[in-house]
């Protein structure tokens, strides 16, 4: 999500006129989109600042703007309000202006209030088609994208679902689906300038038009929702990739979505990767913890059984499925029991591709009020090293089983210094194999020829 937020400030500063440049120690400008889902993340912010410090003394013209997770009200040093959430009455060393992302819109307006002596012509930004920004809508600023040929497209603002550890409920507000019309114009837009793949995104994004603000007016997020057949209205998300499956006539070749919760998962889900051409065999689906009474205190609202059952319905109906997960070790009150009860579960599911984290306080959730953060620092690292073992294990297993197959490669990039391409597979498993620089861009049937810990190598087929 902030990756594709980042590409929005771009596509707006663009317009202002701004070029991008790899040179941050002389630029006039230093936008930082913050990511607070852990300390570590924003940790890092604190750290360039002290940078930023000193850049700003050998180049007075530099401006600091922060935005993202960290940012709940937007204000300037000189519109500074006596209010707790803002973050400029904090001590930042450097910040000129700070801004929630919906204010995206914004930023000449910010940019010239922190800085007064400033000529910035807010007649040229040719802002004239966002006037009517409503509070979601900085989503119809459309982004400077990163690739040509893949793209994330946003469908959800906010989360609902407060689990107990989790900072984005408070960060990024309430559940809020973007419009079917909305999306459907973005990825058309995307597919007609020869975008390949595409991945829709939000917190929760399996339960796309079912937050309480969506039924407040569903026919806000689909028009024709009553008309619908009752599996899509009781699946609005199902509905959702079955309307952008349709761009594969018009070249679209891949569809994935992240991230998914457990509650929505459901069967007609599954069975949509076996009906639809664009979805790609390829699910993250986050677990948190393998323990029941760990999930119940993160308020997850499934049982280990529940998400079980889930995994199994996907290895029968998806073949060779790639199949991801999220895991937090060491939350709070986390027994070795407990634990042994996650990896137990990890061995069953074998999933190939997991993203750890050790659990990490967070300002104003409930399990900061809550509950102590009393596994030690060692403990923490200790069950990070013992699933981390058996995800790299499972990951080269997956790897191994690529061997001897071939693989739909859509190729992103050429590799000089190595003469080969790279690229991923419907799986989104990365695949390199000797190739040119006019390959690019294609999607081609490469033969696995050997596995290595994070990526295969091949030959064309
Ligand atoms: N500490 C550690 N990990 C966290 N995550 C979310 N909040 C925390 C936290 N307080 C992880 C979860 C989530 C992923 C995006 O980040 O695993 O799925
Ligand atoms: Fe955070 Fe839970 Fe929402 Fe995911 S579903 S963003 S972990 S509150």
């Amino acid at each position: 999500m902030n990756y594709s937020d980042t590409e929005r400030v771009a596509a707006i500063l663009e317009k202002m006129g701004y070029e991008k440049t790899d040179k941050p120690n002389q630029t006039d400008l230093y936008i930082f989109n913050t990511c607070s889902i852990r300390q570590k993340g924003e940790d890092r912010v604190f750290g360039q600042l002290k940078k930023i410090k000193s850049w700003k003394q050998a180049n007075p013209r530099l401006h600091v703007g922060l935005t993202g997770c960290m940012v709940r009200k937007t204000s300037t040093k000189n519109s500074l309000k006596e209010d707790k959430d803002d973050l400029l009455r904090k001590p930042l060393p450097g910040v000129d202006f700070v801004f929630n992302i919906k204010d995206a819109h914004r930023l000449g307006e910010l940019i010239s209030e922190a800085e007064p002596r400033l000529e910035i012509d807010n007649g040229e930004l040719n802002l004239s088609g966002y006037e009517d920004l409503g509070l979601d809508d900085y989503l119809k600023i459309t982004p400077k994208y990163s690739s040509p040929l893949i793209a994330y497209v946003p469908i959800q603002v906010g989360c609902d679902q407060y689990c107990t550890y989790c900072i984005v409920p408070y960060a990024r507000g309430r559940e809020q689906s973007r419009p079917l019309a909305d999306i459907m114009r973005e990825c058309e837009k995307l597919v007609e300038n020869g975008c390949k793949e595409i991945t829709l995104g939000g917190q929760i994004v399996n339960s796309w038009g079912q937050s309480d603000l969506d039924l407040k007016n569903i026919e806000r997020v689909i028009p024709e929702f009553s008309s619908l057949p009752e599996k899509f209205q009781k699946e609005p998300f199902v509905y959702l990739l079955t309307q952008v499956d349709k761009l594969h006539s018009k070249g679209l070749n891949r569809l994935r979505f992240t991230s998914p919760h457990p509650r929505y998962f459901s069967d007609a889900l599954i069975e949509a990767h076996a009906q639809l051409k664009t979805l790609c065999p390829h699910i993250h689906l986050p677990i948190q913890s393998g323990d029941d009474q760990i999930l119940q205190k993160m308020n997850r609202r499934y049982k280990a059984s529940d998400y079980l059952k889930i995994a199994e319905k996907v290895r029968a109906t998806i073949p060779n499925c790639a199949f991801g997960t999220d895991i937090i070790v060491g939350f709070c009150g986390e027994s070795e029991q407990q634990f042994q009860n996650t990896l137990e579960l990890y061995q069953k599911i074998g999933w190939d591709m997991c993203y750890l984290a050790r659990y990490s306080e967070r300002q104003g959730t409930v399990s900061q009020k809550a509950f102590p953060d009393d596994i030690s620092r060692q403990e923490k690292a200790s069950r990070w090293h013992r699933l981390n073992a058996l995800l790299e294990a499972f990951a080269l297993d997956y790897h191994q089983k690529m061997v001897g197959h071939t693989a739909e490669v859509l190729v992103e990039k050429y590799i000089e210094e190595t003469g080969e391409c790279e690229g991923r597979s419907r799986e989104n498993k990365v695949v390199q194999f000797p190739g040119a620089p006019e390959q690019v861009g294609q999607i081609l049937p490469i033969k696995i020829t050997k596995a290595l810990q994070w990526l295969v190598k091949g030959e064309s087929a």
